[in-house]
């Protein structure tokens, strides 16, 4: 079996708390044999999704074939909206692989996430049209402003049927963003609209996923990557794959090989290989997408609070932890965040104290003992393993598609989870391990902090400079 962790023993843990803890990590577990069925369909979904337009992974053809060869020069714009924060980017490619990066953070209000979509492209236009405002007119002088524009590269991290480098219309929205008349609209054209409404003088010249960017920002400092990933509030995955293998496209291209936006976060929506258990039955129907995006709902950073949200409520209805009794805090969805479960299975103290805060003066439980305590990091545990153990089977089956298990490459991989979460990186690769056998030192993960914006103004380059 993958028993990829030894999790201690529960002190002072009474017979009917231990089996109800047993009985919850059995259906979150992942052995070998389910590993390998996830492998296996998740390959076969690839398949599909190569061959035909509209299938659960959708294979978004990026319509990006080149990569950067870490000799561009140039001064572009990039635009990055779909994770927490909108980021609004000017780099300068300066030469041999140097890069000077300026930009700014603005926080998207649940209006905007929820509104009418017009309004959120004039917030758009008008984040860049300050943005540009505040810069010396020296940041961008002999840059790409042909015709007297800019240009930008939009990094838009949602599922969008491309149909050119600068096309492409919303599938669906995802992670909580629910805007009123966008699925089935050109986004490149909605933001150019706006951008020309308020005369900001910027050309949408490149449209790509976040997964592209990254890929494309990793390739730039490490020329073997082969895959750039999203483990954040979202997860996703890009690759190059062979033009011949995307049965789909009817491409007159030259290039052998174009990157390919997986769109993983819908993998298995039918709800066929996954370990889906109660609890994520119920945050799936409490969401404002059901049905969508499962593989997503068991591993992203927006969800695995609210995972464990509802396994503590169970154990508390079942009256195995804090006595039977919760909190307002606890009783509100998705007030468990993702950065707690970190906390918490980092904490090493012997008291859990770091747990109590959170548990005490976070999300205010009246009281917890130690054992209490000690089974709410189980509960992380638990979860956070399972997370990590499916991103490392999709990214297993994506390997072995790129036929690269004994020649190796690099993964750039960008997101809150990869980045702050303990032993998350550590457990994607005892699961390689597990799978792969020694070839899994083959594969470099690293991470691509920010590598989206970069990677969406590099696209933007490849574009205009054929
Ligand atoms: C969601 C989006 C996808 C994006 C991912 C990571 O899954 O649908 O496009 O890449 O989040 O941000």
């Amino acid at each position: 079996p993958l028993t990829l962790e030894n999790f201690e023993e529960i002190a002072n843990c009474s017979e009917s708390q231990k089996s109800a803890i047993d009985e919850i990590s059995k259906g979150f577990e992942v052995n070998k044999t389910k590993f390998n069925e996830i492998v296996n369909h998740f390959r076969n979904e690839m398949k599909k999704g190569l061959e035909m337009r509209g299938q659960t992974v959708a294979m978004v053809p990026s319509y990006v074939t080149g990569v950067p060869t870490g000799k561009e020069v140039g001064t572009f714009l990039a635009l990055d909206l779909g994770g927490t924060n909108l980021r609004v980017c000017l780099i300068k490619f300066e030469s041999e692989g140097n890069m000077s990066i300026k930009q700014q953070k603005y926080t998207i209000s649940e209006t905007y996430k929820t509104g009418e979509a017009r309004q959120l492209f004039d917030f758009l236009a008008n984040c860049i049209d300050k943005f540009l405002a505040e810069l010396d007119e020296t940041d961008y002088k002999g840059s790409s402003r042909k015709g007297g524009k800019l240009n930008l590269g939009f990094t838009f991290s949602f599922p969008v049927e491309q149909t050119a480098i600068d096309k492409g219309t919303l599938i669906s929205w995802t992670k909580g963003f629910t805007c009123v008349n966008a699925v089935g609209k050109d986004v490149v054209f909605m933001l150019q609209e706006a951008l020309n409404r308020k005369e900001v003088p910027v050309k949408v010249a490149a449209l790509v996923n976040d997964t592209v960017g990254t890929l494309l920002a990793h390739a730039y400092k490490y020329p073997n990557t082969l895959l750039g990933v999203i483990l954040g509030t979202g997860t996703n995955c890009a690759y190059f794959e062979k033009i011949s293998n995307i049965k789909k496209l009817q491409s007159s291209s030259n290039a052998e090989h174009m990157i390919i936006n997986l769109e993983w976060g819908a993998f298995d929506n039918e709800k066929k290989v996954l370990p889906i258990t109660m609890f994520d039955n119920k945050l799936d129907r409490e969401s404002n997408n059901p049905r969508l995006q499962i593989f997503e709902k068991l591993v992203s950073g927006m969800y695995l609070g609210e995972i464990t949200r509802n396994i503590l409520l169970n154990l508390i209805d079942r009256e195995l932890i804090f006595d039977g009794i919760s909190s307002k805090d606890l009783n509100t969805h998705y007030s468990v965040e993702t950065a707690y479960l970190s906390t918490i299975e980092s904490d090493d103290t012997d008291t859990l104290e770091n747990a109590r805060k959170i548990l005490e003066e976070e999300l205010n439980i009246p009281s917890t003992t130690l054992t209490d305590r000690q089974i709410v990091k189980r509960v992380c545990q638990i979860v956070g393993l399972r997370s990590a153990i499916l991103s490392s089977a999709a990214l297993s089956a994506i390997i072995t598609q790129c036929n690269v298990i004994k020649t190796g490459c690099d993964i750039g991989i960008d997101g809150s989870l990869f980045e702050f979460y303990p032993s998350f990186e550590a457990r994607i690769k005892s699961a390689f391990r597990e799978h792969f056998g020694t070839n899994a030192d083959n594969f470099k993960l690293g991470l691509a902090r920010d590598g989206s914006g970069v990677g969406a103004a590099l696209a933007a380059m490849l574009t205009t400079a054929k």
